[in-house]
């Protein structure tokens, strides 16, 4: 039983960064202790090195009082340190039995014996609550489940160092809910817990004590987060005063821009119709799978109406493909940035300017190179994207700082005359989450008409100038901003036996 974990003094540097300087803190058995800071602050790299896939410039890693130098992944879990990173890597075609086995799959005489494996998986599920079929295959799996395997592959491991990356950022609260509970257990048994968020009320709900980094600096520690207050953590975070990070503005409308009619898609079963007024912003706020993001696809031309049509300006778009809808003014960034989103091995230049670019058809072979910098330079200043310069590959960036990249993408198309964003600031910090907002409102305020999905209803309140709520692949509501409420927005998305 390890009964303690400190980080001392710990350093890495990368190419043109400094990723951690001196981080110093202890972490208590039995207890939560939440990591937070902005995009690039240091957390997946602390988390890599305690995991031993990087291991650090200087500093020490002390474990039961003993310092310990992890070489490998290998000699990190052998000393029972179990990570879950913020982007799972994966063996597609293995089942869910086998992942959780791997390394000590039953056998007889030698040879791998599946029944048993899939019995032996299966009890292990049951007894951690979780529902899946051991002979799934992890490619078949959610994000949330496979992050549940991972989960239950640590449990097995008998890991007492357990240190979760963004777990929930692409949880539905159902998903999160469970995931809390098992935390929560590990905690009653005394596991030391690492808990890497941006969701600031996750910490608060779940978390004992926290550590806050900036710029790879250990800015606080508290040891306990009773009286301490979400403010204060933002502003050691961001490292100034955000009194309100929405702010939103109010302004005037023009005529509609967005007209949908009647659409329908595979997930979008009973036709959607519902129109958004230049100048206005609305947010689609619906569970997890209510088919807000399929809509979305349907629009910009990702993927096939079954029927309907779709004007802007009043002119009727065959969005085939989204080469039309891009042509038309119509930007969309989607959901999934990571995965219809980066070209790791390019620069932060040429992943904002790529949309551009290809508008240009043949005049893309002249590139503008001097102009293209200029618009690089612009959106790393303005959402502070962390790069030691715009020729930096993206791979090598934060999370959160790809996510701004991506964005930054969609949002320098010229003419832009709508925009569609689906959880754009998914694991982006609250410093940037601001600036965001305010460039939303800003595209609005140059007449486009904007539309924000989001799963975080409190985002959703705070910025829209109007709600639509989607429910089972319709739209089952509309509420203006002077009615906004919680209940109201809950009410309406959930399933009829939910609502309290
Ligand atoms: N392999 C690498 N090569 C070069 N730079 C790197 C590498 N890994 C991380 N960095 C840099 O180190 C800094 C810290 O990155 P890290 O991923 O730890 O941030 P983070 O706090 O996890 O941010 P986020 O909230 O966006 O996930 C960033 O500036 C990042 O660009
Ligand atoms: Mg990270």
């Amino acid at each position: 039983m390890v009964n303690s974990l400190r980080l001392n003094e710990i350093t890495k540097r990368f190419p043109g960064v400094r990723a951690l300087d001196r981080v110093t803190f202890s972490v208590e058995p039995g207890s939560v202790h939440a990591l937070v800071g902005e995009n690039g602050a240091g957390k997946s790299t602390l988390l890599r090195i305690l995991g031993g896939i990087y291991q650090p410039d200087s500093g020490s890693l002390l474990v039961g009082g003993t310092e310990r130098r992890f070489q490998s992944a290998a000699s990190s879990i052998a000393a029972g340190v179990a990570i879950i990173h913020q982007e799972l890597h994966y063996v597609p075609n293995l089942t869910i039995a086998e992942n959780l086995l791997l390394g000590h799959l039953p056998h007889r005489y030698g040879f791998f014996r599946r029944g048993d494996a899939i019995r032996v998986a299966g009890g292990h599920l049951r007894r951690m609550g979780v529902d899946l079929n051991p002979r799934a295959k992890l490619k078949t799996l959610s994000i949330a489940e496979r992050q549940m395997v991972e989960i239950c592959k640590a449990l097995l491991r008998q890991a007492q160092i357990i240190a979760l990356d963004e777990p929930t950022s692409s949880l539905s609260h159902h998903e999160t809910e469970i995931l809390f509970r098992l935390v929560r257990d590990l905690r009653k048994q005394g596991k030391i817990l690492i808990y890497v968020s941006h969701r600031l009320e996750e910490i608060f709900e779940l978390c004992d004590a926290c550590t806050v980094l900036r710029d790879g600096h250990t800015v606080a520690t508290h040891h306990s987060l009773v009286g301490v207050s979400r403010a204060q953590l933002v502003e050691e975070m961001v490292g100034r005063k955000i009194s309100d990070i929405y702010n939103y503005r109010p302004r005037s409308m023009g005529p509609v821009r967005l007209e949908v009619k009647a659409v329908t898609g595979k997930q979008v079963a009973r036709p959607v119709s519902f129109s958004v007024h230049s100048g206005e912003v609305v947010g689609f706020f619906g569970l997890v799978g209510s088919g807000r993001s399929e809509l979305m696809h349907l629009i910009f031309g990702a993927a096939r109406p079954r029927s309907g049509s779709i004007e802007i300006d009043g002119q009727r778009i065959r969005a085939r493909h989204p080469i039309d809808a891009i042509r038309r003014g119509v930007a969309f960034c989607p959901e999934d940035r990571k995965e219809c989103g980066i070209i790791p091995i390019r620069s932060v230049t040429e992943n904002i300017n790529l949309t551009a670019r290809q508008r240009g058809g043949l005049r893309a072979f002249l590139i503008d190179f001097g102009s293209e910098f200029k618009v690089t330079d612009r959106f790393i200043q303005r959402l502070g994207i962390k790069t030691p310069s715009r020729r930096q590959k993206i791979r090598f960036l934060s999370g959160g700082n790809q996510q701004k990249v991506i964005l930054a993408r969609w949002l320098n198309l010229p003419n832009l005359r709508v925009v569609i964003m689906d959880e754009p600031t998914r694991g982006i910090d609250v410093g940037a989450k601001h600036e965001i907002y305010n460039f939303i409102y800003e595209l609005a305020e140059r007449g486009c008409a904007v539309v924000v999905v989001s799963s975080e209803l409190p985002e959703v309140i705070g910025i829209a100038d109007r709600m639509v709520v989607m429910r089972e692949g319709a739209i089952i509501g509309e509420i203006p901003r002077e009615d906004f409420s919680e209940h109201l927005a809950l009410s309406l998305a959930l399933p009829d036996e939910q609502v309290a």
